[in-house]
């Protein structure tokens, strides 16, 4: 079609589009097209603005490597990640769920730890932490025999794989949920860490003076055959940070119960106060069971 006007851009990119062979990728670029050109005219963009605008998204590319991924944390800070995550679990987007980011750190292989052990393998000075927990069905029924991954960044705030300091797979380890979908370990107080600033996203916080901390958390992931892989943070509800968390992460649902104790521990000795717990009940949901690639090696 020769274009005689703006209006023209639109319908014939638009019809452009609906020759595509694949439904669901026709149905996409569709709304794509609607969408985006009616942004376009909302904010009358300029030629500057939209010089601007591919510079951006090519600076993302080349700031993303195998152990950075610039767009996934540009996603998270729009809030694009959370809305994906809330509209496909939770009964698509209609009650509480316990689904969450992947976040960049999950690693492949942590060490397998029996129910009660510890997931300290290196000197990490911090308060200790007493994690219980459960795995149930929707209808609160337990899940025995899950794989659960777990992972959470330091007392200062550094995952294992950015901290020299720590031993390799410090923090992290694996367990299977016993009859009654349980698991249980100890481990020491994490506290939340900034997200990476130096790159575009940085850019974008600075120009709503948003902070780039994300509360506290511990990080899940539960594997188990007939429900969807179960991807969890869990926050500490007293983190500064709770209500402002620069990727929008965090829900109700994933408000964790850390409670911190000044008295000693009822039957150890050696967990000196303060110490914390933390009991979490996790919820899976039917589905298949497909497990995502590791962000990092
Ligand atoms: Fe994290």
């Amino acid at each position: 079609m020769i274009i005689r006007n703006q209006g023209d851009v639109t319908s014939d990119a638009l019809a452009a589009m609906e020759r595509t062979a694949d439904p669901r990728v026709r149905e996409i670029l569709v709304s794509l097209i609607k969408h985006l050109h009616a942004f376009v005219r909302d904010v009358r963009l300029t030629e500057d603005e939209f010089r601007q605008a591919t510079a951006v998204l090519n600076q993302m590319g080349k700031l993303s490597t195998d152990t950075h991924n610039e767009s996934v944390l540009m996603a998270g800070s729009l809030g694009v990640s959370s809305l994906v995550c809330l509209l496909n679990n939770g009964g698509n987007g209609n009650t509480e769920t316990s689904q969450s980011l992947l976040g960049p750190f999950w690693r492949l292989n942590s060490p397998r730890v029996a129910n009660g052990g510890t997931i300290v393998r290196s000197d990490t000075p911090g308060d200790p932490l007493l994690v219980t927990a459960r795995v149930v069905d929707m209808a609160g029924k337990p899940v025995a025999g899950a794989e659960v991954d777990i992972w959470h960044a330091s007392p200062i705030g550094l995952y294992e794989n950015q901290d020299p300091e720590q031993a390799d797979m410090n923090l992290r380890g694996k367990f299977t949920t016993d009859q009654d979908g349980r698991f249980w370990f100890a481990t020491v107080k994490m506290i939340g860490y900034p997200i990476p600033t130096d790159g575009v996203v940085g850019r974008l916080l600075q120009a709503q003076n948003r902070h780039p901390y994300r509360p506290a958390h511990l990080h899940a992931l539960i594997v188990k055959e007939g429900f969807k892989v179960l991807i969890s943070q869990v926050y500490d509800p007293k983190d500064p940070h709770i209500d402002t968390d620069p990727q929008f992460g965090v829900t109700k649902a994933l408000l964790g119960d850390y409670i911190r104790h000044e008295e000693p521990h009822p039957s150890d000795p050696n967990i000196r106060p303060p110490w914390y717990s933390l009991d979490y009940t996790y919820v899976m949901e039917p589905g298949e069971m497909k497990v995502p690639a590791p962000p990092i090696a």
